[in-house]
């Protein structure tokens, strides 16, 4: 199993982001519904990459797995504790949960066809996977403004017909609405708020901004700064600013065993 002390499994070190995850991600209520709704009448959930536990039940049973150390002390005292551990090597005896669950965390794992597996040989029932369909992350206006950011986005999410396949069974896959005041704070959480944008921390919430480099940061602040200005973003953008909520890339994938158990919810 590959750890970094205080830092994490996957591709970034956690240390900083998660200093800007606990100021600035905090669960959006709507998002939440639907995972939730994705783990049927689980009583006992895997949470796979729970960081401070953002999206996770407190009406049932909840082990969290969390490689980050600095991520770990950051769950809220009503959460149980995370497990030490990564995706691709859970230590939990097969068919241990009801079903499972990872929220904005599959594109950082080291081996995602391997973690996949894993996941599905604890779990008995559905896994519900939030994530990005990285066919669809360019398709939004942060593109024109820092490509890198979204390039990079792209690239680190796995297709979803590989989710689907590493998972096996049955696939569901649903475009999440992204609510306009959106309290989780990923890029396309700011579609129609694009000022939030403007700010470093904010920005250092999302991992994909640590492989953008400073020059890149400073022309992405006053290109946006300048359109917002004199009025250029509101030309081409602003009828996004009065969206009630927006799909954008991000998707729910749910997993289901051909031979589940019918959920009793
Ligand atoms: C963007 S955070 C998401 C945290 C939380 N699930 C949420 O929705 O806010 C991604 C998390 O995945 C974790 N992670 C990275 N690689 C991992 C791996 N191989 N196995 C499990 N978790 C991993 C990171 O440490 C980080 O806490």
């Amino acid at each position: 199993m590959v750890r970094m002390r205080g830092g994490s499994a996957g591709d970034t070190g956690q240390g900083a982001i998660a200093r800007a995850y606990a100021d600035h991600r905090q669960p959006e209520p709507r998002i939440a519904e639907l995972v939730h709704a994705a783990l049927g009448g689980a009583r006992t959930v895997l949470n796979v990459g729970a960081g401070a536990g953002s999206y996770e039940p407190t009406d049932r049973a909840v082990t969290a797995v969390e490689p980050s150390a600095s991520m770990r002390a950051r769950r809220p005292g009503h959460l149980p504790p995370a497990v030490d551990a990564t995706a691709e090597s859970l230590p939990f005896a097969d068919g241990s949960f009801d079903a499972a669950m990872t929220t904005f965390s599959v594109h950082q794992w080291s081996d995602p066809g391997r973690g996949l597996a894993e996941v599905r040989r604890v779990t008995t029932g559905p896994v519900a996977v939030l994530t990005r369909d990285p066919g669809l992350v360019r398709d939004f206006w942060l593109y024109e403004y820092c490509p890198k950011v979204l390039d990079t986005e792209a690239r680190r999410h796995p297709a979803l017909s590989a989710l689907a396949e590493g998972l096996g069974g049955d696939t569901a896959v649903t475009r999440v609405p992204i609510p306009l005041e959106c309290s989780d704070s990923f890029n396309e959480a700011y579609y129609g708020r694009p000022e939030v944008l403007l700010d470093r921390s904010v920005r250092q919430a999302c991992s994909s901004w640590s492989f953008v480099d400073e020059p890149e940061h400073d022309r992405f602040q006053e290109q946006l700064s300048r359109d917002l200005a004199d009025g250029s973003w509101d030309a081409r953008y602003g009828g996004l600013r009065g969206l009630p909520e927006w799909e954008g890339s991000l998707v729910l994938l749910v997993s289901t065993p051909t031979s589940a158990p019918v959920s009793t919810a």
